[in-house]
């Protein structure tokens, strides 16, 4: 099997059954997508195939066969964070940063498809995504400023809270 993996070729030989979020974590050494609940319900595990959210402990490396997936490290780099990376940073939504990584697609997908930004909207989005340490809001947050546009990444500092969690 062959999947085009954050934009490179890679050559999977596990196992046709196996779950991809085995293949990505053991086989090809990708980290950012978690093994949570292996069960459908946490999304830690979320990646991009072919541009929609899926659950990688759910879905065959089979399936994937011919597809593009994408983690988190396809989004965007340490240098150039994706829009959704840098709200993520600017408004501190990630804690232990477990759900992150799926949280984070699952944003991407959901602006990508033309989201309204609204907050409903977003919840909905993120809905059957499990975070043990945010609350949420900052989530929320982070996604409708990413929805609204790039901004200044040296404000990060004195974001408001940033200043409330320091
Ligand atoms: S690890 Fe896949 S949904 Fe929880
Ligand atoms: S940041 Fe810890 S589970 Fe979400």
């Amino acid at each position: 099997m062959k999947i085009t993996l954050n934009g490179a070729d890679a050559q999977v030989d596990s196992p046709p059954l196996t779950p991809l979020l085995h293949v990505l974590r053991e086989e090809l050494g990708v980290l950012s997508a978690k093994a949570g609940c292996e069960n459908g319900g946490c999304g830690a595990c979320t990646v991009l195939i072919d541009g929609s959210p899926r659950r990688a402990c759910l879905t065959a490396a089979i399936a994937a066969d011919g597809s593009e997936v994408t983690t988190v490290e396809g989004l965007g780099t340490p240098e150039a964070l994706s829009p959704v990376q840098k709200a993520f940073v600017h408004f501190c939504a990630a804690q232990c940063g477990f759900c992150t990584p799926g949280m984070v697609i699952a944003a991407t997908a959901y602006l990508d498809k033309g989201g309204s930004g609204s907050r409903e909207e977003i919840t909905e989005a993120l809905a059957g995504h499990v975070c043990r340490c945010t609350g949420y809001l900052k989530i929320v947050d982070a996604v409708a400023a990413a929805r609204e546009g790039d901004f200044d990444m040296s404000v990060a500092a004195e974001s408001p809270h940033t200043q409330v969690r320091a």
